[in-house]
């Protein structure tokens, strides 16, 4: 045999020197859910290990990240149900405790990268994206929402704003209501390429903003969100949001995608980002929990894979254990 390739396998140090991806806690995002109650800390029953937290927790949450060098967060508020309406009009008052967070958050550590989520969801007590009229989630009308909440967010000092709706065109409205208010230096995450998928689960519990069951509201996103069949549409969804200004390509779910991330990341220079959503986490963790697979191997397979196939930036609810795997040196 003139070829062995098992050659450059032979020792840890070998491995290390022919190893063609790497995986820093610095590529990671930590999605946090805030509570309104300043010192909660509840469990998520589908998502073992993974808190609603007030602002106090989320203070001391964020310190021990990065003391293990996470650097970016994503942040999602669980809105009592009392503060919800049709048009979601908590998410831009004055008393807003997602952005009273924000504006805490960045105080105590400005270097961190803070990132929103904007999407009529967790303020809207039909449970969509956006607005509900005449039995249809109706684009157009939805944009002002999005573009007054994104504004908001950069107000109380957000650093990246992250449209995670599917709306048509939103892309640009944001863009330009940012510039119009002066926040030229606030960056949009789009999620260009978010499927309707059934791995979001957990994260509808955590923030109980699942579509409800109520006569002319649709019961699922479909309308919006992308159909898990489709590939080339992912590049159509793609292009629009990089002309229309966006900052990063999402795609989300991440690991039934990663053809679909491959693709983003060979069509454009763009950064891609990858939502390691929390259905695909719960699927390991529950796995581990009976012993069936090895939670720490399997979750550093899981993100080597999603960074291997293109994802410059990766959210993950493993994000916190995978930066103290990695600071262990055992990875
Ligand atoms: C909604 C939103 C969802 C997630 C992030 N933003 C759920 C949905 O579209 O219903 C899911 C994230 C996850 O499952 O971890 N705007």
């Amino acid at each position: 045999m003139l070829s062995r390739p098992r050659r450059n396998r032979q020792s840890a140090a070998i491995r290390t020197l022919v190893r063609e991806t790497e995986l820093l806690p610095g590529h990671l995002v930590q999605p946090i859910f805030l509570q309104p109650e300043p010192d909660a800390r509840l469990p998520i029953e589908s998502l073992p290990g993974t808190f609603r937290l007030g602002i106090e927790e989320v203070v001391r949450e964020v310190g021990d990240c990065i003391a293990l060098g996470i650097r970016s967060f994503i942040m999602f508020p669980a809105v009592p149900e009392a503060l919800k309406d049709k048009r979601g009009t908590y998410a831009t008052s004055k008393d807003n405790f997602y952005l009273h967070a924000a504006t805490r958050l960045k105080k105590e550590y400005p270097e961190i990268c803070l990132i929103s989520d904007v999407a009529l969801d967790p303020y809207s007590s039909d449970g969509h994206d956006g607005v509900i009229k005449n039995g249809k989630v109706d684009n157009d009308d939805t944009l002002p929402l999005l573009e007054a909440m994104s504004v908001a967010q950069a107000r109380a000092g957000f650093d990246v704003i992250g449209p995670s709706d599917m709306m048509d065109g939103r892309v640009e409205g944001i863009r330009r209501a940012l510039d119009n208010a002066g926040f030229t230096d606030t960056a949009i995450m789009s999620y260009s390429v978010k499927y309707a998928s059934a791995f979001y689960g957990p994260f509808r519990d955590a923030l109980d903003s699942a579509p409800r069951l109520l006569e002319d509201v649709p019961t699922d996103k479909k309308t919006y969100q992308m159909d898990p069949a489709n590939r080339r549409e992912a590049l159509r969804e793609a292009a629009l949001d990089a002309a229309e200004g966006a900052d990063y390509l999402m795609v989300k779910p991440a690991i039934n995608y990663l053809d679909i991330i491959r693709d983003l990341h060979q069509a454009h220079s763009l950064p891609i980002a990858a939502y390691h959503v929390s259905g695909e986490c719960a699927m390991l963790l529950a796995a581990a929990e009976r012993g069936w697979l090895d939670y720490e191997a399997a979750a550093t397979e899981a993100l080597l894979s999603i960074k291997r196939a293109g994802a410059d930036v990766i959210i993950t609810y493993f994000a916190k254990d995978y930066a103290s795997w990695w600071k262990s040196g055992r990875i």
